[in-house]
């Protein structure tokens, strides 16, 4: 990272409303086509599901809108405007971070570390030459943003592997939520999680809706994630299967669309009936 560049602002993404539109995105792995022409959209500040059954096609949608995987066709849309995502960064400097089914924390750096790890902010040496670690810098944002999601850890300094798998979780989403101008995308982000710190989670998510941020959030636990989000989207055979407002939707009407009760289905017509 450049001693000049600095952490993008809201300012940097043309404001519509909308975190991106993606339309019509096809990604193919070999015979298997992972999505089919898929066209979803992220509106700022609100809690977006998506449920589907393993391997419905859920993280390799995220995948393609967060820039690890480009899509065979279709068209991704920030700001109104066409974009490529060529990794994980383009996507950062568009407002969409991720946070991966595997969290991809660094288990040996402390909090603080892997808060800005891949960002660190530097300042010009005295020479000019290399920049250096602004650390107080740092540590005062990840306590600000700490703060922001109501997360109390004993310090910033601590190892993430000592933390507890709530804590660890929620230093994920904080991170996501630095870096985040406009979205964030959470693949199974209460997966292996107790009640009270899904829960936890529950809750960033919610307070990180409410300060604007559009959240796309993976989850099979149907009930906890419908309890918080505003819209649904259920994918089926990598085909988006239900996209509704909550509203009155339950348990019972995502499970149907995920195993093609309801919905359309092209591939099997019988699943209408
Ligand atoms: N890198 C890859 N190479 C080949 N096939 C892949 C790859 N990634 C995903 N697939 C296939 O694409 C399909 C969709 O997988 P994906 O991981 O997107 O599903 P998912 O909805 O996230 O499932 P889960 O709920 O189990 O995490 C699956 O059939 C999977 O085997
Ligand atoms: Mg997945």
């Amino acid at each position: 990272m450049s001693a000049s560049e600095t952490i993008p602002s809201s300012t940097d993404v043309a404001d519509d409303g909308y975190v991106f539109e993606a339309t019509d995105l096809v990604k193919t792995f070999g015979h298997v086509q992972a999505t089919r022409r898929v066209s979803i959209a992220l509106r700022k500040g609100e809690v977006l599901a998506l449920f589907g059954d393993n391997g419905a096609g859920k993280s390799t949608l995220t995948k393609l809108l967060c820039g690890v995987y480009s899509p065979d066709s279709g068209a991704i849309r920030v700001g109104g405007s066409e974009v490529v995502l060529r990794g994980t960064r383009d996507a950062e400097a568009h407002g969409i971070t991720v946070v991966h089914q595997d969290l991809a924390l660094a288990p040996d750096l402390s909090v603080l570390e892997n808060m800005y790890l891949g960002h660190e902010i530097t300042r010009r040496g005295v020479l000019g030459g290399l920049g250096f670690l602004d650390r107080s810098a740092m540590a005062e944002r990840t306590a600000a943003a700490l703060h922001k999601l109501s997360i109390r850890l004993p310090s910033v300094s601590v190892a993430v592997k000592d933390l507890s798998g709530g804590q660890r979780q929620a230093v994920a989403v904080a991170r996501a939520s630095l870096w985040a101008n406009a979205g964030i995308l959470m693949d199974e982000p209460t997966a292996a999680l107790g009640t009270i710190q899904s829960d936890i989670v529950c809750d960033l998510i919610r307070s990180t809706a409410a300060a604007g941020i559009g959240v796309m959030v993976i989850s099979h636990d149907i009930p906890r994630i419908l309890d918080i989000a505003d819209r649904v989207i259920v994918l089926r055979h990598g085909q988006i299967a239900l996209d509704r407002p909550t509203g009155s939707l339950n348990r019972s009407d995502v499970v149907a669309a995920m195993v093609g009760l309801t919905g359309t289905d092209p591939e099997n017509e019988e699943d209408n009936r």
